[in-house]
């Protein structure tokens, strides 16, 4: 995610925005900038790197003379990673001045409109739209809040804002929709941030801004707004966390921040591409031509973008009636493949830079196939290979196990089945618009699910010394029990493998003995009885059963000695939610053990060599 930090005080501004951007590179980032008012202008520095170059360009902020002024660090989400696309963004006369964390969904429409009207824009970005939007309303007469609310009308998404106004050059204005914001209020001045790590060496008495709320700071006050520009009250807050913990939210581990993050994830990822009951992913620039003429699609990928893999496999083909192959990327590579014409090779990869998996998509270009990329970070290596690119908006992922990336894939693989199939006549508008329902539903299910963590914890807690554990289930249920299997021996150590839940009796129910747990997913109402019997199988050979299934099959406690439900969703959309029990029984194993559940041994975040 974006980092945003603002501070006006009696201090020189510059140098405390590099110090508080420093403490958001956790975050992620390509690019970062500051804006300063000098005096009798706003002057602006922005470099594409790391932060380290945007200080040596300002001289540690030296260069910038002034005490108030804004800075961010840009991971990307429309627009390469460039020093033109970084932030701040400015209007044409450069009177004012925004930062920006969060994603514009109608900002393209917003653009048009803005051109229409005499605007130039320098940029890419869904955040230049804001600069303009800000300077037509100030040209119309408003006062600086008056924009402000102005503007929260007519943007939809997410988004924290900060603005400085060269007209209005000793405050600060800034707003928040579903993207984190905070106020200090420091001794000598006052800042804004989009996380409490950028302004813990300044104060520890923070306002948390909610959804909708303005705040206008200047040096020696902080005043609160609603969206109409009516005067709140705000209580502070102190912050007792260390730096350390902060950077995580006050959670324990990034992973379990991750995993809370899921709904919004999900909710990103899913939204701007909902528009009038329909799919919309324009972004791809594929025909429906193209579209009706793809003969097979080709999945590519590794490890847990593998798994979302396996279960695009069976949405696409149930739904979309495209023959599906799904390839570990390292296998694809090797084994001399055969691609059939107008085969649409997919690669899958939340960091971009998968040396598999981006080796297999330009052997794919290589053979005159059309390649779709759904990667999370925007300009990476996999992105500029791919002709094609479906970004999935889960902001960055620290934690080396994925789980909100995850999520997000299968998001952009859901929508991408339901448009095939929509284009190809097999999804009566009705049914496109049931299935649209059903995925605005999911990031509130998942909220519901993060709900029981103290459960799973205590059932976790069971199993920290468990040697071997199986993960079962069918169709979509054993590409979900793929993942669980993986969630746990990644961050836990702890032996276990995921099965065909039809294949266990050829061979592999022999390792069944007493105790052993067994994790059965049961989603599919299509097999789940088939999926109760293998249940039985492993019962009666003396295995502990967990069982994930849905609400209303509460039959299954008769076989099953411990249940995780999940709310109804459609067949097709299961797996975004029962992954949610298994992520968080794997984080608490791990936690249980004591181990770094960040930093598991022999793994990296990318894995970048062969
Ligand atoms: C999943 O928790 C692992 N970190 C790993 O399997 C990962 O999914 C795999 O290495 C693929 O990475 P990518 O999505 O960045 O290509």
């Amino acid at each position: 995610m974006c980092g945003i930090v603002g501070y006006v005080g009696k201090s020189q501004a510059a140098p405390i925005l590099l110090d508080g951007l420093s403490k958001l590179e956790y975050r992620g980032y390509d690019s970062a900038g500051m804006a300063v008012y000098d005096g009798s202008k706003i002057e602006y520095e922005k470099a594409k790197g790391r932060l380290r170059l945007l200080s040596e360009k300002t001289h540690d902020g030296a260069t910038m003379q002034g005490t108030i002024g804004i800075g961010h660090t840009r991971w990307a989400t429309h627009g390469e990673p460039s020093e033109t696309n970084a932030h701040p963004h400015l209007n044409e006369d450069e009177t004012i001045a925004v930062v920006h964390n969060g994603i514009i969904e109608n900002y393209a429409k917003l653009k048009d409109k803005l051109i229409k009207r005499g605007y130039n824009f320098k940029s890419e970005t869904d955040t230049e739209v804001v600069a303009h939007l800000l300077d037509y309303y100030y040209k119309a007469g408003n006062d600086p809040l008056a924009c402000v609310t102005k503007v929260m009308h007519r943007v939809e998404g997410a988004y924290a804002l900060g603005i400085i106004f060269a007209d209005y050059p000793d405050q600060i204005y800034s707003v928040r929709k579903d993207s984190p914001l905070i106020v200090g209020l420091g001794k000598d001045g006052n800042l804004i941030a989009s996380d409490v790590p950028a302004v813990l060496k300044y104060t520890r008495e923070v306002y948390f801004i909610e959804n909708e709320e303005i705040a206008r700071l200047s040096e020696g006050s902080i005043e609160f707004f609603d969206v109409d520009g009516q005067p709140i009250e705000k209580q502070s807050k102190t912050i007792d966390w260390d730096v350390d913990a902060a950077e995580k939210g006050g959670y324990d581990h990034f992973m379990i921040k991750e995993i809370h993050e899921e709904p919004k994830t999900v909710r990103d990822t899913l939204n701007p591409r909902i528009k009038n009951d329909t799919v919309d992913i324009e972004e791809l620039g594929m025909t429906d031509e193209e579209i009706r003429a793809i003969s097979r699609i080709r999945i590519v990928a590794c490890g847990s973008a593998y798994h979302t893999g396996v279960t695009a496999k069976y949405v696409f083909e149930d739904m979309a009636r495209i023959p599906v192959e799904v390839d570990i990327a390292s296998e694809f590579r090797y084994r001399n493949p055969i691609l059939q014409e107008n085969e649409l090779v997919i690669a899958i990869s939340q960091s971009g830079e998968t040396a598999d998996t981006k080796e297999a998509v330009r052997m794919a270009r290589a053979m005159g196939n059309m390649t779709l990329a759904i990667v999370n970070v925007v300009g990476s290596s996999i992105a500029r290979e791919a002709e094609k690119v479906m970004y999935t908006w889960a902001g960055p992922e620290i934690s080396v196990a994925t789980t909100k990336a995850y999520s997000a894939q299968l998001i952009a693989l859901y929508l991408l089945a339901m448009k095939f199939a929509d284009v190809r006549g097999l999804l009566p508008a009705d049914e496109m618009k049931s299935l649209i329902a059903d995925l605005k539903k999911l990031p509130e299910q998942i909220e519901m699910l993060l709900g029981n963590k103290e459960r799973i914890q205590k059932f976790a807690n069971r199993f920290v010394a468990a040697k071997d554990v199986f993960f079962i289930g069918r169709g979509i249920d054993y590409a979900i029990s793929m993942e669980g299997s993986l969630k746990l021996k990644e961050i836990s150590y702890i032996h276990s493998e995921a099965y065909a839940a039809g294949e266990l009796k050829h061979g592999t129910i022999s390792l069944i003995e007493e105790g052993t747990l067994v994790a059965a997913v049961a989603t599919q109402d299509n097999i789940y009885p088939k999926t109760v019997s293998n249940i039985v199988e492993c019962k009666t050979r003396g295995a502990f059963i967990l069982a994930v299934t849905t609400v209303g099959h509460e039959d299954i406690e008769d076989v099953a000695d411990y249940v995780m439900y999940i709310p109804q969703t459609n067949k097709y959309f299961a797996n975004s939610l029962a992954i949610i029990p298994l992520q968080l029984f794997g984080y608490y194993v791990s936690v249980g053990k004591g181990f770094d559940v960040d930093h598991p041994r022999n793994l990296a975040k990318s894995v970048t060599v062969e």
